[in-house]
């Protein structure tokens, strides 16, 4: 049985991430799960209301639900940890705009992860701004290896193989080797130049022109189109590629595909700088250890762009370096 904390649990990405927990969607059909839903004391009524629907749902998966607002109870004994508590953005703002007060919650969250959660637990961070909330967390929680932090930047890769898919008309499972590098901010590079469809180089099929600008700049801009449209950010997406990016790390990744994920920067083959929370093309072995897929090439482009979400990330460190512990 795993045991799984959701912080932010009475939220809705929480919300859609609590019932693919349950159904298994993280561990698959034989491994059940203790669910532990935490959230501010002013949110316990809409947690219990969670947890009722759960038990509602009779999940045969769902071995135990905790509900409650003290971080060291729910982050007690746990395998894996989905920070999603934090404020999202609105109409007109950055992500980076809720850099202090939302970095704040993840000093809290990252001792409680030291002093309670199993050593090995592996973390997910899906609040915004992700790296810099991960980055915060990690200097917080130094008992637990580097490796096992990640930021959320699998959404960015999943609506990248989505876009392809639809671009070229092929199935989304044929779209492989996709890469966002950097910050999940809208300085993020997707990278397409090892981009596989069916198998072939999707430069060979698809406009270079459409790639290099009207493809990266979707993909950069989604979670802010999503917003306009609808006042709200991204819920069940950033539900499911929160499944993925977990899972991706319990589970060996089949030959010739990547992940991508926010990982700490430390000992890459890139030249980017050490302790930034990046996004890498990664990939995950028999052992349960992932490392990142070294020494691929870089046009100009992708270089230049690479160079700016570097520069931006360093910047935005530099705006919480009062409240990161010393790495
Ligand atoms: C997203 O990319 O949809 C999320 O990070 C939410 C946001 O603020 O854009």
């Amino acid at each position: 049985m795993k045991r799984v904390v959701v912080t932010g649990g009475g939220g809705r990405v929480a919300y859609g991430l609590h019932f693919m927990l349950a159904d298994g969607d993280l561990f698959g059909p034989d491994e059940q799960i203790a669910l532990h839903i935490y959230d501010l004391p002013e949110m316990q009524g809409v947690i219990e209301a969670v947890a009722m629907e759960l038990e509602d749902c009779a999940f045969p998966l769902l071995h135990e639900i905790k509900v409650g607002s003290d971080l060291n109870q729910m982050f007690e004994d746990v395998d894996c940890a989905f920070l999603v508590g934090a404020k999202p953005r609105g109409p007109g703002m950055e992500r980076a705009d809720l850099l202090l007060e939302n970095g704040k919650i993840f000093i809290d969250v990252g001792r409680a992860l030291n002093e309670s959660a199993k050593p090995d637990v592996k973390v997910l961070t899906c609040g915004n701004p992700c790296n810099t909330n991960c980055l915060i967390a990690m200097s917080h929680a130094p008992k637990i290896p580097r490796k096992n932090f990640h930021a959320l930047m699998r959404l960015d890769h999943n609506r990248a193989q989505s876009i392809l898919a639809k671009k070229a008309g092929v199935e989304i499972s044929s779209v492989n080797q996709v890469i966002i590098w950097g910050n999940h901010s809208a300085t993020q590079v997707p990278d397409y130049t090892h981009v596989l469809l069916e198998g072939k180089e999707a430069e060979k099929s698809i406009d270079s022109s459409w790639l290099s600008d009207e493809f990266m700049r979707k993909v950069q801009t989604r979670g802010s189109a999503i917003i306009k449209a609808s006042g709200k950010s991204s819920a069940a997406s950033a539900a499911k590629a929160s499944i993925d990016a977990m899972r991706a790390l319990f589970f060996p990744t089949p030959d010739g595909e990547w992940f991508t994920s926010g990982v700490c920067s430390n000992g890459n083959t890139y030249g980017i700088e050490e302790n930034l929370i990046f996004g890498f093309p990664c990939f995950s072995k028999e052992s349960g250890e992932y490392e990142i897929v070294p020494n691929l090439s870089w046009n100009a482009l992708i270089k230049e762009k690479i160079a700016l979400t570097q520069k931006e990330w360093i910047s935005k460190r530099e705006g919480v370096k009062e409240i990161l512990r010393k790495l």
